[in-house]
């Protein structure tokens, strides 16, 4: 009888044990398990380095993701979810990996795990050819478009205060160029890369850049990844080994048609 007790107990407490095991891999192989296909998250409307062409999701940080996941063996899948739901995804462990421009920071790192920092990046400005800008302080009195939730918000509302009504805030970046093309707005915020890629390959629209070091810092983007995920490991490694291998240079030399200079960002990643 007693050991019939006993059986039961350890049969229930094994039941118990795969209940909780089902409960926290929500993901598809967040605990290590290369033979699973990992969801990978963006925000697809952040050319170079996501959007979509004819349906799919493509540029630098795709290519990028699928060269260190490759290099770390595990198999990834890339869906466009949006910005403000791609964090919701990596923070409820719905999605292995948040990969979109993301910038490294103090806030974000108290609810994520990020990698070690993968391209440089800082906040820019793009205002019209005529536009009287000519420095951050300049934007105080302006309409500012930048997308919600990135830094380019934050950064501006140092400048603006953070109820000014001049700030618009939008769900993608595509539609804060688009505020600024309409003349809804007197300038767009955003990463460097992005609003000078556009800048050149539009150049009928007669924008232009200015940069403003003192006003804005620089920053390092990271995959983001639920706190306390497994995968951190592995990927930091692989990222690090697709900068020595020459696969990061390969595919940044397709995007940005120059070499990469990664100096700042490996010294970052001490
Ligand atoms: N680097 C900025 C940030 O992390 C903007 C990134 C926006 N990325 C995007 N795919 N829309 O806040």
């Amino acid at each position: 009888m007693k050991k019939l007790k006993l059986f039961t107990t350890i049969l229930a407490a094994a039941f118990v044990f795969i209940l909780s095991a089902c409960g926290t891999s929500k993901t598809s192989g967040g605990d290590g398990d290369k033979d699973k296909t990992l969801r990978v998250v963006t925000d697809a409307a952040y050319a170079p380095f996501e959007y979509q062409d004819k349906g799919e999701v493509v540029g630098f940080d795709i290519d990028f993701i699928n060269a260190v996941a490759k290099q770390a063996g595990y198999k990834v899948k890339v869906e466009h979810v949006g910005w403000d739901p791609l964090f919701v995804e990596i923070k409820g462990k719905t999605a292995d990996i948040g990969i979109s421009a993301i910038t490294i920071n103090d806030k974000r790192k108290q609810t994520y795990d990020f990698s070690v920092p993968y391209f440089l990046s800082t906040n820019k400005i793009m205002i019209p050819k005529d536009s009287p800008i000519k420095s951050a302080e300049d934007l105080k009195d302006k309409v500012v478009a930048v997308q919600n939730g990135t830094t380019g918000q934050e950064a501006v509302e140092k400048l603006l205060g953070a109820e000014s009504k001049n700030l618009k805030k939008f769900k993608d970046n595509n539609l804060a160029i688009m505020e600024l093309k309409g003349g809804g707005a007197d300038a767009v915020v955003a990463d460097n890369t992005v609003i000078e890629e556009y800048v050149k390959n539009n150049p009928k629209e007669n924008f232009v850049i200015i940069e403003d070091e003192a006003a804005f810092d620089k920053e390092f983007y990271g995959l983001l990844f639920p706190k306390g995920s497994k995968l951190k490991a592995d990927f930091d490694k692989a990222v690090k080994e697709v900068m020595e291998n020459g696969e990061y240079a390969k595919i940044y030399k397709k995007w940005f048609k120059v070499d990469p200079d990664l100096t700042e960002v490996k010294a970052k990643q001490k």
